[in-house]
C-alpha cells in the first residue's frame, strides 16, 4: 500500500477530516471545480439516474452532489457526512431528505434501501476502502449502482498535492489524505460483491487551465476518476 507522505510536495501541516472540513466549509464551494466531479457524472452513460428512487450520498459535504442528483431526476437523496459544518451548508440547501452526521463506512442508514449509492471526492480521506465498498453493498438494493468519484492517484503521485485548503489567515493545511491506486478500488469493490460497469477519467484540459492557468504544466495528467459499480449477485 502506498503512503501519501512519500509523495507530499507541499509539506503543509496535516489536520484530520473533521477539523479540516470545519475550516474549509465556508469557502469550499468557491474552491472546488465542477470539472473535477460533476463533469465526470455528466459524461457517464450509466446509471439511468431517472430510474433511481432513493440515493445514499456518502460524504455529501455541502450538497453539491445532491443538487446534481436532484437535477438529474433522483427524487430522494439521503446524505451522510462526518463534518457538522459541511452538513449545516447542505441543510440550508435543502436538497436531501435526511442528513446524518456519521461515517461513510458505517452510516447507520437502513440496508437494502438504495438503488444508488454515490460517494464523490471522499475516498482519499478513508484509510480502508474495504469497509467503504462493504457499507455501500449493505445499503444497496439488488441491481443497484455504486458511483465513486475519486481524486486520481496519478495526480497525487505526480504532483504530490494533497487535498488541502487555505484558512482566513492565509495558512494552508493538508486534510489527511490516503493514496488508493485504481487496483485498490477494484480489489475492494470485487471483494464486496461489485462488478465494474463503466469508468471515466478526467484529465487536465482547457477547462481546467481556464480555471487554473498555473496548471498548464499539468496538461493531460489524469486528475479525477469515476467508477460505476453494479451489484454482481
Ligand atoms: C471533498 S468533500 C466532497 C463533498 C461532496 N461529495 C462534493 O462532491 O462536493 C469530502 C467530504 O467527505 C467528508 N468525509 C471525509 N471522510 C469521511 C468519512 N469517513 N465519513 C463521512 N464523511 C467523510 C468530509 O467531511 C467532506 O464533507
Amino acid at each position: 500500500m502506498l503512503t501519501f507522505s512519500d509523495f507530499d510536495s507541499r509539506g503543509y501541516p496535516t489536520v484530520d477530516v473533521r477539523t479540516g472540513y470545519a475550516g474549509w466549509a465556508a469557502t469550499y464551494e468557491n474552491t472546488v471545480e465542477d470539472v473535477m466531479d460533476l463533469a465526470l457524472l455528466d459524461a457517464l452513460t450509466a446509471p439511468d439516474w431517472s430510474a433511481v428512487h432513493r440515493a445514499a450520498d456518502l460524504g455529501c459535504g455541502t450538497g453539491r452532489t445532491g443538487v446534481w442528483l436532484r437535477e438529474h431526476g433522483v427524487p430522494h437523496v439521503d446524505g451522510v457526512d462526518l463534518t457538522p459544518e459541511m452538513l449545516t451548508v447542505a441543510r440550508e440547501r435543502g436538497v436531501h431528505d435526511r442528513l446524518v452526521e456519521g461515517e461513510a463506512t458505517s452510516t447507520g442508514l437502513e440496508g437494502d434501501t438504495y438503488q444508488l449509492v454515490i460517494a464523490s471526492l471522499v475516498d482519499e480521506h478513508l484509510p480502508d476502502l474495504g469497509a467503504f465498498y462493504s457499507e455501500a453493498s449493505r445499503l444497496a438494493t439488488q441491481d443497484a449502482r455504486f458511483v465513486v468519484v475519486s481524486y486520481h492517484p496519478q495526480f497525487i503521485i505526480s504532483t504530490g498535492m494533497p487535498t488541502h485548503f487555505t484558512d482566513d489567515s492565509g495558512e494552508s493545511f493538508t486534510i489527511a489524505t490516503h493514496l488508493h491506486l485504481v487496483s485498490d478500488h477494484v480489489t475492494a469493490a470485487l471483494e464486496a460483491g461489485w462488478a465494474l460497469e463503466e469508468m471515466r477519467e478526467g484529465v487536465i484540459d482547457d477547462r481546467w487551465i481556464a480555471a487554473k492557468p498555473k496548471w498548464a504544466k499539468h496538461r493531460n495528467l489524469p486528475i479525477s476518476a469515476a467508477y460505476v459499480w453494479k451489484t454482481s449477485h
